[in-house]
């Protein structure tokens, strides 16, 4: 009998199985994520969309299996439910971000402007979070865009820049640069001015 070695392949299976279920819940959105980190285009993980209530089940049924096998208080079940939730929420958290609801140091720039232009972009052909994450990492990175919001539900964007700075045809070569994929049309285009403090 050699119980300390099974009981650690064990151990470990259940991490694995908790990275396994977590990432197929997530459509792969973190592996998204790090394909983006090096500039790869977007992976088509959105397959796995439908099947993600399927998938959720087998997350649940592994987190219920890891609290009767090894107790609720047990640094096991803590962090197979970690990685889990964690991996499962990822497109929401992705999503947030994308709808600029969680703050990043990328829409923190400090862009003095008293008018703002803003734009309503139409972008078909965004397939997951991931990608809408990285369309809006190509637009934060110019230099007088203040903030954009990408949803990935209703396939759009909206764009907020400093007043006379970029056309629509600016935005939607942008989105283009990402990936030819992509269609990209300004639909709506307004002028605000903000209040000074
Ligand atoms: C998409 O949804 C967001 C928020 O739900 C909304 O603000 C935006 O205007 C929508 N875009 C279009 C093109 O309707």
């Amino acid at each position: 009998m050699q119980p300390k070695t099974s009981l650690s392949s064990d151990n470990k299976s259940s991490y694995i199985w908790a990275i396994i279920t977590g990432l197929l819940s997530s459509s792969c959105c973190i592996i998204q994520l790090i394909l983006n980190l090096f500039s790869i285009g977007c992976a088509g993980f959105s397959v796995l969309t439908p099947y993600r209530p399927f998938f959720l089940s087998f997350t649940a049924i592994l987190i219920i299996y890891t609290i009767t096998k090894y107790g609720f208080n047990s640094k096991r079940t803590l962090i197979t439910l970690l990685i889990s939730i964690l991996l499962t929420a990822s497109p929401e958290l992705v999503s947030l971000h994308n709808q600029g609801k969680i703050i990043s140091s990328t829409n923190s720039k400090q862009i003095f402007v008293r008018e703002i232009e803003t734009f309503v972009v139409q972008i078909n052909g965004i397939s997951c979070e991931g990608c809408a994450n990285r369309i809006k990492a190509q637009i934060d990175s110019k230099p007088f865009v203040i903030n954009s919001k990408v949803y990935f539900k209703n396939q759009s964007a909206i764009v907020s820049v400093k007043l006379g700075t970029y056309k629509s045809n600016d935005i939607e070569t942008w989105v283009k640069m990402v990936d030819f994929k992509y269609g990209a049309k300004v639909i709506q285009q307004y002028i605000e001015t903000i209040e000074e403090e």
